[in-house]
């Protein structure tokens, strides 16, 4: 079946989820994938393109990702159609992911995902930053500053002191671009 134990390790992992829709238009968003004893699962806030697409074609692609401006895009906006790496019966896959999942998906409470085929495309070496860590939160905080309000702003303020002190160049950029789509 793949490499499934060594992409998507216990816990939540951050990816970037791609889908079609039922007229076979793609869309990508970050999606945090749980996996939890045996299951895996995506909790998906009903309202976003990619719970309509999964609900109306139960197939989903998990994107393995490092680009810090490919997760901010995504969130907030359509993914350029440059990103989009067309595969044939599935959802596409991102321009430089390092591994994908393609599952299929049942929207049960939870968006329930079964496996059906995987690659592991390239690797590189692990090299943690809080720069890269401090964005992908401060694009979470983000996605949810209808509910956060000023305190929302403040995290991602601070966010953004981490991503100038640790941050690479497109770590910079990506906050840039969170600080002007959210008008921060
Ligand atoms: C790193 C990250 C992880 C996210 N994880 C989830 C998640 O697990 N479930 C969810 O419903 N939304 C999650 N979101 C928010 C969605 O990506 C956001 O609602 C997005 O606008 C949906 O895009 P779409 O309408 O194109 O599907 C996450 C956002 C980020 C930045």
């Amino acid at each position: 079946m793949g490499p499934i134990d060594e992409i998507l390790q216990p816990g939540i992992t951050e990816t970037v989820v791609t889908t079609l829709s039922i007229d076979g238009k793609p869309n990508a968003a970050p999606m945090g994938i749980v996996r939890q004893n045996d299951s895996l699962y995506i909790r998906m806030f009903p309202g976003s393109n990619t719970f309509r697409n999964v609900s109306g074609t139960g197939k989903l692609v998990i994107n393995i990702v490092d680009d810090p401006v490919v997760f901010v895009c995504s969130a907030f906006r359509d993914l350029d159609e440059s990103y989009y790496v067309p595969q044939p019966g599935m959802p596409p896959l991102i321009t430089g992911v390092y591994a994908w999942v393609y599952c299929e998906a049942r929207v049960e409470g939870t968006v329930r995902l079964t496996p059906v085929k995987s690659e592991i495309v390239r690797r590189r070496v692990p090299r943690f930053s809080r720069g890269f860590a401090a964005v992908i939160d401060a694009a979470v905080t983000g996605t949810r500053l209808k509910f956060l309000g000023e305190e929302g702003k403040k995290k991602i303020r601070e966010d953004a002191v981490l991503v100038e002190k640790c941050g690479t160049p497109a770590d910079k950029e990506a906050m840039r671009r969170l600080k002007e789509i959210l008008d921060i």
